[in-house]
């Protein structure tokens, strides 16, 4: 590692002299310049003076004018400050009532990491004892800025923390439209475009507990119109948090540099502020989440790819270059119908498809109360030996002898009021003295008081015990399905209740960590009902998430489709589900259902004792080559090339979605496509691939081939990239007479 504080590595040196020169008064000019490989963001941090964004977008070497164009903004707007008319991104209020905040920068630092190089700007305010230390992080292998901060002061008495936005990024664009997942349970990731207009638009996700199922906290925006998956000038931006959050696009009309009335955006992002008023005693540091934001000139694809790199690559996913195995759930199979038979069926059944997991799901613990529905038990994590009458060490001998691994559920911030927990520790639950307890899931769900050290305490031990007592247990499903109802915490006092919103989400990172210090093998499953923890918050203690409890490879095509904006494919949970399917009554064909969950970490869903003969050789087939195709579909770059939401749907046309994995090499890919709609006499669609070497030939084989089928004709021939990119395949998804949910995968090397 080198460091050296005050200025970096300047590349425009003489633009610095001239300013130098200009700026008597202002002690020296500083600029601070981080770059990604193709990102660069360049701040103006000279001593005494507001911090100011001069430039963020593409790393376009000998294109000088970026930083005389516009002038700096602002990097941190904060109430009270020059820019009177900027929505502020901080505000808070000091010990002695002033609302005011001006900061001025007082100290900078640059250093170079092994992965990245990082500049931390010191501002202070002119009047107060309060510091904050801000930080960019530009990563060396990834399209990735990191922006946060901490604030620490030394006022009399605390400071309250109104409004904290982790960064609020201004930028510029022809004709900006804004990209958000807007979803629910059982029908998430819905991607949401809309024009950004003049005044505020606002994203707000207050679950209190989890904070992805309705808005997610990620955004991308095309700057220069409609947004296009391939083209166009995109910033993505992510904000690492697992709480409530709120992210607001505003538009102001503002002067040029050239004197012309332009549209002036700016992007702030940070923990929601309603009812989080957070309380920082003196001396305290707070810290705010990581804001991750990436530009890329191709289109949301390009934010997408940058995303999944760093997921993978820089630690943001835990074990993210590791391969994934092939699994059966018990959820949907059994239900809480649990028994040893039951289960040890399930493991031959998956063990004779050529999985390699079986995970044990919810009804499996209980004492004194069984957990026979969702009303009881949480809480009472011993075996339910009514069930299980040998124990876990039964089932992880039995997983060792079929030559699979064994998993097992959890939810552990949880309890509900039938359960011994609950009767032990009644002050352990969220709950506001006074007030009508308000219930969750099965009419009796409580969520455990995370800001206490002791409930930390009880969830590291039951997850560290569990591991230490049952060392062949290789994988964790960690469930959340309960919001914060009662906003209230016998742990905190009276006058921090108001911190309770992020001190919940503070003391579940504090004991994840613990917990990954320890266990740091275990692969741990982030689920919450479905996908409502797919954040970066998390991320980087878990392995993978549930992307949704709806298992209908209709629907999941597109939840995978819109999921996929900001997430990889290894970290993507996609299971083979019944059919017809249990929440929607669909009837699929199990090809499809296989082809659909195959284009993430694969996995089953279901009963195998009710399935057919062809749905067990069609599951065998589509396990095998899933094997072969593995680490291509999990780590290899993803481009979508046909929207399911853009695809023609009618009697005319065929709706068909499709997308593509690419090796980094690019000597190696793979194809999905699935067709969505089925009518005599409609026509079908020309696929265009991506991300392929024009000059290479490439082959295709067909994989998972129907059964009972012979591979279709493109199977065996050969194209070179740039006809495969340029002219396209018209992939056989033919309905007539045929099969409804037509779907083909291609292997291409
Ligand atoms: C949640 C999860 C499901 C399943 C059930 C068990 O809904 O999302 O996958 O584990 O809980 O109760």
């Amino acid at each position: 590692m080198t460091s050296h504080k005050g200025l970096r590595r300047y590349r425009c040196f003489l633009v610095g002299l001239l300013l130098l020169c200009c700026l008597p008064s202002q002690g020296y000019a500083e600029r601070i310049l981080l770059a990604t490989p193709h990102n660069r963001l360049v701040l103006q941090a000279d001593p005494g003076q507001q911090l100011q964004l001069l430039y963020y977008g593409e790393d376009i070497e000998g294109v000088p004018s970026f930083e005389e164009e516009s002038g700096g903004r602002a990097c941190l707007p904060t109430f009270g400050d020059i820019d009177a008319v900027l929505l502020p991104a901080l505000l808070v209020q000091h010990a002695d009532g002033d609302l005011n905040l001006e900061l001025r920068v007082q100290d900078t630092e640059y250093s170079v990491q092994t992965d990245y190089e990082e500049a931390v700007i010191t501002l202070r305010d002119k009047v107060q004892p309060f510091t904050l230390r801000l930080f960019y992080r530009a990563w060396h292998n990834t399209d990735i800025i990191e922006t946060w901060y901490e604030i620490t002061h030394t006022e009399k008495h605390p400071v309250r923390l109104q409004r904290y936005d982790s960064g609020a990024l201004p930028f510029t664009g022809e004709d900006p439209h804004l990209v958000h997942m807007h979803g629910d349970w059982a029908a998430e990731a819905v991607p949401t475009v809309e024009r950004l207009t003049r005044g505020v638009k606002c994203i707000r996700n207050t679950d209190g507990a989890r904070n992805a199922h309705l808005d997610a906290p990620e955004v991308m925006i095309a700057l220069d119109g409609a947004p296009q998956e391939n083209y166009g000038r995109v910033i993505g931006a992510a904000l690492c948090w697992s709480g409530n959050f709120e992210i607001r696009l505003s538009t102001q009309s503002a002067l040029s540099a050239s004197g012309l009335l332009t549209s002036a955006y700016r992007l702030f992002a940070g923990i929601d502020p309603q009812a989080s008023e957070y309380v920082l005693a003196p001396r305290q540091t707070f810290t705010t989440p990581h804001l991750a934001l990436s530009f890329s000139p191709e289109g949301m694809g390009g934010i997408s790819r940058a995303f999944h790199r760093w997921a993978r690559t820089d630690g943001m996913l835990h074990n993210g270059m590791a391969t994934r195995d092939i699994l059966l759930n018990s959820w949907e199979g059994i239900y809480f119908d649990i028994t040893e038979e039951r289960i040890l069926a399930m493991m031959d059944d998956i063990a004779a498809f050529g999985g390699e997991l079986f995970v044990m799901d919810d009804g499996w613990f209980g004492g004194k109360y069984q957990r026979n529905s969702d009303n009881a038990a949480l809480g009472d994590w011993g075996v339910d030996t009514r069930k299980l009458p040998r124990g876990l060490k039964a089932l992880t001998d039995a997983a060792r002898e079929r030559h699979i691994k064994f998993g097992i559920w959890l939810e552990p911030e949880a309890t509900n009021t039938t359960s011994e927990l609950y009767e032990k520790h009644p002050e352990w639950v969220l709950q506001v003295r006074g007030r009508d307890i308000k219930l969750g899931r099965g009419g009796t769900q409580l969520v455990l008081d995370m800001t206490n050290p002791k409930v930390q305490d009880f969830v590291f031990n039951l997850i560290d015990t569990l591991l230490t007592n049952n060392p062949e247990i290789a994988y964790i499903k960690w469930d959340a399905n309960a919001s914060i109802q009662n906003y209230g915490s016998l742990y905190l006092p009276k006058d921090k209740q108001s911190n309770l919103y992020v001190d919940y989400h503070l003391g579940l990172l504090k004991t994840l960590e613990r917990i990954r210090a320890k266990h740091p093998e275990v692969v741990i499953q982030n689920c919450a009902s479905g996908g409502g923890r797919a954040n970066y918050g998390l991320m980087p203690y878990f392995d993978e998430f549930w992307v949704s409890d709806n298992n209908d490879p209709l629907q999941r095509v597109y939840i995978q489709w819109g999921t996929s904006y900001f997430f990889p494919s290894n970290a993507m949970a996609q299971h083979i589900g019944g059919s017809p399917y249990v929440m929607t009554g669909r009837t699929t064909p199990v090809k499809f259902r296989c082809d659909v969950a195959m284009s993430g970490r694969l996995g089953m869903e279901l009963q195998p004792a009710h399935m057919t003969d062809e749905e067990r050789a069609q599951c065998t087939t589509a396990i095998h080559d899933y094997k072969e195709l593995r680490e291509l579909i999990q780590l290899g770059n993803l481009y979508r090339l046909l929207s399911p939401y853009e695809s023609a749907a009618g009697p005319e046309k065929q709706q068909v979605a499709s997308l593509m994995y690419v090796s980094d090499a690019k000597d190696h890919a793979v194809l999905f496509a699935y067709g969505l709609s089925s009518f005599m006499r409609q026509a079908g669609h020309r696929i265009r691939l991506a991300g392929l070497e024009p000059e290479r030939t490439y082959t295709l084989t067909e994989k998972n081939i129907r059964h009972g089928e012979q591979p279709c004709a493109l199977h065996g021939r050969s194209f070179t990239g740039a006809y495969l990119m340029s002219v396209g395949l018209d992939i056989p998804l033919s309905t007539e007479y045929n099969h409804d949910y037509p779907s083909r995968i291609f292997e291409l090397k």
